[in-house]
C-alpha cells in the first residue's frame, strides 16, 4: 500500500516512489484531510520557503503551548530555528561565521589527536537505540569545545528537553523539559563564556555583543546547536545503519566509505522529511492563493526526488541548515565507531520500525510488536 497523504509517507516503509509522483503531479495542493497545503516539488517549496508571509512559526504560538510559561519555552522561542525578522538574518550569520571558524580550528585539532569524543559503544538493540539520539549530540557538544565530562550530561538535557516538545507530552515531561533546559543554560554558561574559551566563541561572543546581541541570546542559540543535530543526525545515523545492513557493508571500512554511504542516505533515505510554514497573511504562490492562518507543508522528501544532489533533507532559503557537513562528518564517524565495535547492521535491518514522528524518519530497533511508543 502507498503512503496515505505525506505525512504517513514518513515512517512507511518505501515511500519514494510515492514522493516522486507527488512531486511530479502535486507540485502545490491542498490537502483537506490534513488541513493543510502540501508544497511537493523544488520550485514550489523555493517559493514558499522565499515568501515574506511564510513563517517557521505560526503567528499566535512562537512556542509550544505546554512549554509556555517556563524556561522550556524561553529556550525554544530564542532558537534561530524558531524566528523570522532581521534578528533573525543577525544571528544566524553569525552561527555560520561561528561554525566555519570553529571547523577550521577542530581540523587542526583533530590532526593531533584524532580520537573522536562518542558514548561508549552500545551491546544491545535499545543501546542503538539511545545512541542514535545521544552521538550527535556528544560530537556536537565537542564541536562547541566542551569538556568530554560534560557529553553525556548534554545529551540527556536535550533528550529531555526533545521530549517535552511534543503536543501531547504529560506534565511530568513538561516539567523534566524546563529543568533539563534550565540545567542546559547554566552548564553553557558556566562552560562557554568568558576568557577561557576558544577563540571562535569569544569572536562569537563579541561580535554578537558589538550587534546588540545579548550574551543569553548567544548561549541559547549554541544550546540550539546541541538541539538541532539531535534528533535529526539520530535519522540520519539510523538510516546510515539500515542501509549498511541491507548492503552487506561491515568493517574494515574507511571514513571515506563511511561518508560516502552517509552521502548516499542523504540522497536515498534522508533523515528529515518535510517541514512546515505558516502564512500570516494571504500569498499567490504557484498560481494558487494560499490564505493568511494556513499551514503548507514543504515536503522536502519529495523535492529530493527532483533533485536527489541539491540536500533538500537539509532545508533552503532563509532557513537553511548551517550544520550539513558536520552532521555529515558526526555521522560518519558514529556509523564506524558502531561498526569498528562490533554492531552487526545486517541483523538490525532485519527488524525494526519507524518511530511515529511527524517529520524525521528514525528507525527504532528495539521495540514490542504491539506497543506505539
Ligand atoms: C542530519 C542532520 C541534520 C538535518 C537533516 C538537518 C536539517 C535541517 C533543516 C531541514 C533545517 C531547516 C528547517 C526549516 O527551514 O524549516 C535546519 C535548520 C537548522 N539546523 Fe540543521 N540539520 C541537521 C543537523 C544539524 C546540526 C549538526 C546542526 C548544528 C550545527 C544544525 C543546526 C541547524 C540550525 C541552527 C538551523 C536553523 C537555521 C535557521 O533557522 O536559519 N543542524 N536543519
Amino acid at each position: 500500500m502507498p503512503p496515505a497523504h505525506p505525512l504517513d509517507a514518513v515512517t512507511h516503509p518505501d515511500p519514494y516512489s510515492y514522493y516522486a509522483t507527488l512531486a511530479r503531479s502535486r507540485p502545490l495542493y491542498r490537502d483537506a484531510a490534513l488541513d493543510m497545503w502540501v508544497a511537493a516539488h523544488p520550485e514550489t517549496i523555493a517559493a514558499v520557503m522565499r515568501h515574506p508571509a511564510a513563517r517557521v512559526r505560526p503567528a499566535g504560538e512562537p512556542v509550544p503551548r505546554g512549554l509556555w510559561p517556563g524556561q522550556a519555552g524561553e529556550l525554544f522561542g530564542r532558537f534561530v530555528r524558531m524566528n523570522d525578522s532581521a534578528a533573525h538574518a543577525r544571528l544566524k550569520a553569525l552561527l555560520v561565521a561561528f561554525i566555519q571558524e570553529q571547523e577550521q580550528e577542530q581540523e587542526q585539532e583533530q590532526r593531533l589527536d584524532p580520537a573522536r569524543p562518542l558514548p561508549p559503544a552500545p551491546r544491545d538493540a535499545a543501546g542503538i537505540d539511545r545512541y542514535l539520539y545521544d552521538a550527535p549530540v556528544h560530537a556536537q557538544a565537542s564541536f562547541l569545545g566542551l569538556d568530554h565530562t560534560l557529553h553525556a550530561d548534554c545529551a540527556a538535557e536535550i533528550n529531555r528537553f526533545l521530549f517535552a516538545l511534543p503536543a501531547n507530552a504529560d506534565a511530568e515531561r513538561i516539567a523534566a523539559g524546563h529543568a533539563a533546559a534550565a540545567r542546559l543554560m547554566a552548564r553553557l554558561q558556566a562552560n562557554l563564556t568568558g576568557p577561557c574559551s576558544k577563540p571562535a566563541l569569544r569572536r562569537l561572543n563579541e561580535d554578537a555583543a558589538a550587534d546588540g546581541i545579548t550574551p543569553d541570546l548567544v548561549t541559547a542559540n549554541l544550546a540550539g546547536l546541541l538541539f538541532q543535530s539531535c534528533e535529526a543526525g539520530a535519522a540520519l545515523l539510523g538510516n546510515a545503519l539500515v542501509m549498511a545492513g541491507r548492503r552487506g557493508v561491515s568493517e574494515p571500512l574507511t571514513r571515506d566509505v563511511a561518508l560516502a554511504l552517509i552521502d548516499d542516505v542523504v540522497r536515498h533515505d534522508p533523515p528529515l522529511h518535510n517541514t512546515r510554514r505558516f502564512m500570516t497573511e494571504s500569498a499567490d504562490i504557484g498560481g494558487q492563493r494560499i490564505a493568511a492562518g494556513q499551514t503548507v507543508l514543504l515536503v522536502l522528501a519529495a523535492a529530493s526526488q527532483i533533485e536527489p544532489d541539491a540536500g533538500w533533507t537539509f532545508g533552503a532559503q532563509r532557513h537553511a541548515c548551517p550544520g550539513t557537513a558536520l552532521a555529515r562528518r558526526h555521522a560518519a564517524d558514529a556509523l564506524l565507531h558502531l561498526l569498528r565495535a562490533g554492531t552487526d547492521p545486517a541483523a538490525l535491518a532485519k527488524r525494526f520500525r519507524y518511530r511515529p514522528l511527524p517529520n524525521a524518519r528514525v528507525p527504532q530497533f528495539d521495540f514490542q510488536e504491539d506497543s506505539n511508543s
